[in-house]
């Protein structure tokens, strides 16, 4: 199993590219099996679960060949396997986006219920709500949800919020079900990130007919067929974060490039506030200059614009050394602590009580052997590693090559001495 060994204390600079949205670029691929054409998406990154992705595209009938330049093209070829297994589910719960494009397209579906993950209950039962809503009758059945979508259609209104706020990839399988069916479905409660709008988008380069895109009522007026259509991902606003995060953990001075920053007002405003420069600059270039300890927050994770979940694990390796005490809250997954064990073996100072972290800052964080257990806590321990004194060896590094495309290049490319290794073969090179 890979791990990285990172050497810490080296201020981080340079410039370094980001990557297309991994959350954009999986429902966007599942989506294409609503297309009648050929379709090319660009920017797709290179990550482990878009390669689950295109895997269980291809048994669902789809062609589908990926290009190093990160051009996906697809093109549906048959149109009777309605099954995604059991076998590629497992491992990635996103797999739960092809539901909606089969239920809207072949009008049967058969998807392997996800599993249980170790960032907390994360149940489906607003996906299956809301296609219920629009006319599917779905059950379970031997650990696979079954649906028949042919009761899809005619004038129907869906609510879509649940306990934590609206679903994410739950919308996304609604839509994605509702612009082939006869007549109007207005989405109310619809989720509102960056990746659902550039789903939305994809599905107009498509043909459908969407309006109020961006907003928490979706209004679909369906169409009876989609074509084929070429799309360019949007940048990932989690590993620009990240890289930023990496920036003023390790008190360098990093550019990302490529990004949108409207996708991440909330926490340049949170690092600005704290005392953390961010400089923009033409073309989505963002600077950050980490010349001091950041100020301890009080930040609450919430549904987009709000500070977003996925950055929580990240910030909360940069306020492990704040100048004082922070306040996380996580309102999206409560229980999306499991960093907090590692974060303490390292010399942080933290106390949960109930869905809060209370955060100590300490004047540093000293390496030792840490665990990665999901993809944000992963990016978290690197970090962590990055901003230590001594060296960090973190283990199960294939958390994070789910989620970021080749980190430690962009890293090393950044100053960092970070190194993947295998212990079960011979060491790489320094990268
Ligand atoms: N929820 C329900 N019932 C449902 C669906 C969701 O109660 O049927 C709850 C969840 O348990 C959670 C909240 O609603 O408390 C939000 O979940 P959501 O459905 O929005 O999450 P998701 O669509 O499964 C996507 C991202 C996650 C990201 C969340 C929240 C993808 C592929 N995944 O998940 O990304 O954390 O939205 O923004 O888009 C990651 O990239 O590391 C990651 C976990």
């Amino acid at each position: 199993m890979d791990r990285f060994l990172i050497e810490g204390g080296v201020p981080l600079t340079g410039e370094v590219r980001v990557s297309g949205a991994k959350n954009s670029a999986l429902p966007i691929l599942a989506a294409t099996l609503l297309a009648d054409g050929p379709c090319r998406i660009e920017g797709v990154p290179d990550l482990r679960d878009i390669d689950t992705m295109l895997r269980i595209l291809r048994t669902l009938g789809v062609r589908a060949e990926r290009s190093a330049d990160g051009t996906v093209e697809t093109e549906v070829v048959d149109e009777a396997p309605c099954r995604a297994p059991y076998e590629l589910v497992k491992t990635m719960r996103a797999s739960i986006c092809v539901l909606g494009p089969l239920l809207g397209r072949r009008r049967r579906a058969e998807v392997s219920f996800p599993g249980g993950c170790v960032i907390g209950p994360r149940p489906v039962d607003l996906h299956v709500a809301g296609l219920s809503a629009l006319g599917a009758e779905l059950r379970v059945e031997a650990g696979y949800i079954l649906g028949d979508g042919r009761g899809i259609g005619g004038d129907r209104e869906i609510y879509l919020g649940g306990p934590y706020g609206p679903t994410v990839t739950g919308t996304g399988n609604v839509l994605c079900a509702a612009v082939l069916a006869r007549g109007t479905t207005i989405i109310q409660s619809a989720a509102c990130e960056p990746e659902v709008q550039d789903l939305c988008r994809f599905l107009t380069a498509l043909g459908a007919k969407i309006e109020g895109i961006g907003g928490p009522t979706l209004t679909v007026t369906g169409v009876e067929r989609l074509q084929g259509a070429r799309y360019r991902i949007i940048p990932d606003r989690i590993e620009a974060g990240t890289l930023l995060a990496a920036g003023a953990m390790t008190y360098g001075k990093v550019t990302v490039l490529g990004a949108e920053p409207r996708h991440l007002s909330a926490p340049l405003a949170l690092l600005e506030r704290r005392g953390v420069r961010v400089l923009r600059g033409a073309g989505g270039a963002l600077t950050v200059h980490g010349y001091d300890r950041a100020r301890p927050v009080d930040v609450v994770t919430l549904p987009y614009p709000g500070f977003p979940t996925d950055l929580q694990a990240q910030l909360m390796a940069l306020l492990t050394v704040a100048d004082g005490n922070s306040f996380v809250t996580e309102k999206i997954y409560p229980e999306r602590f499991i960093h907090v064990a590692e974060l303490q073996r390292m010399g942080a100072k933290i106390r949960k009580e109930g869905p809060t972290a209370i955060v100590e800052g300490v004047d540093h964080l000293s390496g030792c052997p840490v665990m990665a257990s999901d993809l944000r806590a992963s990016a978290a321990l690197v970090l962590a590693g990055l901003g230590a004194r001594g060296s960090t060896e973190v283990d199960r590094v294939y958390h994070i090559d789910r989620g970021y495309e080749r980190i430690e290049e962009k890293l090393a490319a950044l100053g960092a001495r970070i190194r993947r290794v295998n212990p079960d073969r011979s060491p790489a090179p320094d990268s």
